[in-house]
């Protein structure tokens, strides 16, 4: 277990750039199992969550090198493997996506059922749905999922634009010769940069109202740029925001227009550029009222970040989650730090208080480590955020980027 200490009181200046999105290298690198060629990845994340997914393409048959401190190498290496060590998925969710690509090129795969960060019930009923339609004969096996059968094109509609249905539906669509529609798909950027990656390995994909891909048995080799993390960088933004400074963030800002709207609304001023957004905030915000939702609506990574910042906003706030309901759980540390908020069902009522107290939090996932981080740059006294290795799952170093902010964070082993 790791602790960081924050000193609070503090503004931020300084300029960042954020490395490469998790949840577009994730789906990313499982797509490399499509192809037996090599695949050069750039700007892949030093994350906890990416050591465990190249674990994976290990285990299942594939030579991975690293040549570079952001830069992967991926080749075949004998003949790939149609079952995935249950440790491995139980760690992350994101692991279940290797279930349609090894479907697609051998035919059958099993894959256990899924574990990662704990916001509620999390099911997979949507992939195997999508799954089923385009030919995969699905039974349930101790604790896991058996796949089998010759996949073929189809239309598909899904009842909720998941973003890890339509990245199962978009690896499993691109080893198909024929064409597969996916209606009501989800179309957050790292979608889309899978989309444009499988694009890179042959595959075409139109990407409009629906999604069509035309797949290829044979995928070819390509060599291909992550995109920055909105998340990351929403965050930074928000710590920004929330402890007043000015601060020069290196991102895509089309992929963070809702949040740039709400810290605009919140009172912060934002200079867009192509890619860079530069923040100004005087840390005296305006409260609101926000809702998340499937891209592009307001991303619910960034909720938890967002009710620290509303924490200390001049009125009573209202946020709504809508994506997982779950998603409050971090609430009660806050409140250790005088936050003033009530949960009920997916609604969150935030009265702003004038400061938050320095206190000893509990990160319980990735996302609420980095709201109680922010809120600690904005309390009175020192702050300490206990983490079990959330944060590093999404963070390749929180504190080493917002020292180059100018703040003083540091961590230290706690036994
Ligand atoms: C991905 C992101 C996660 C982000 C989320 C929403 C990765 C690795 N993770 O998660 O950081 O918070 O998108 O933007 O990319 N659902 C079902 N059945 C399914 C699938 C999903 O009911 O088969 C529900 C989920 O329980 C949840 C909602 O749909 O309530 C959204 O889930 P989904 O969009 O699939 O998120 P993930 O892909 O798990």
């Amino acid at each position: 277990m790791r602790q960081l200490i924050i000193r609070g009181g503090q503004r931020l200046s300084g300029a960042l750039e954020v490395e490469g999105a998790k949840n577009a290298a994730l789906p990313i690198l499982c797509a490399t199992i499509l192809t037996d060629a090599e695949v050069i990845l750039r700007n892949v994340p030093h994350l906890q969550d990416v050591v465990t997914i190249v674990e994976l393409l290990k285990a299942l048959g594939k030579r991975v090198e690293q040549p570079e401190r952001n830069v992967y190498r991926i080749t075949a290496q004998g003949r790939l493997r149609a079952e995935v060590p249950a440790e491995l998925v139980r760690r992350m969710r994101a692991s279940f996506l290797v279930l349609g690509p090894l479907l697609a090129r051998l035919g059958e795969a099993r894959v256990s059922l899924p574990g990662g960060c704990v916001l509620g019930p999390r099911p997979v009923d949507l992939h195997l749905k999508g799954l089923a339609q385009i030919g995969a004969e699905i039974g349930l096996v101790q604790g896991g999922v058996e796949a089998r059968g010759r996949l073929h094109g189809a239309e598909i509609y899904l009842d909720y634009p998941s973003v890890g249905a339509t990245e199962q539906l978009l690896l499993a669509a691109a080893a198909i010769p024929e064409r597969t529609v996916i209606r009501n798909p989800a179309f957050e950027p790292e979608v889309e940069d899978l989309a444009h990656f499988l694009e890179a390995m042959g595959a075409r994909i139109t990407w409009g109202r629906e999604i069509e891909v035309h797949g290829a048995e044979r995928l070819h080799g390509a060599d291909y740029r992550i995109i920055p993390d909105r998340i990351n960088a929403g965050t930074y933004m928000i710590g920004v925001a929330l402890a007043g400074g000015r601060a020069r963030i290196g991102c895509r800002p089309a992929h963070l227009e809702a949040l740039l709207r709400k810290l605009r609304e919140c009172g912060a001023r934002i200079e867009e550029e192509e890619n860079a957004i530069s923040i100004e905030s005087s840390g005296e915000l305006q409260p609101l009222e926000l809702e998340t939702g499937p891209y592009p609506g307001f991303p619910t990574d960034l909720q938890p970040q967002m009710t620290a910042l509303l924490s200390v906003a001049r009125g009573t706030s209202i946020v709504r989650e809508r994506v997982f309901p779950d998603r409050f759980a971090y609430v009660p540390q806050l409140v250790r730090m005088g936050a003033q908020i009530r949960v009920s069902d997916s609604t969150a009522i935030i009265k702003g208080v004038a400061h938050l107290e320095g206190a000893a939090v509990q990160a319980t996932d990735i996302r609420a480590g980095a709201a109680l981080v922010l809120a600690g740059l904005a309390a009175q006294a020192e702050t300490v955020v206990l983490d079990e290795g959330h944060l590093a799952r999404g963070y390749s170093d929180i504190a080493r980027d917002l020292r180059a902010l100018g703040t003083k964070i540091r961590w230290e082993d706690q036994d």
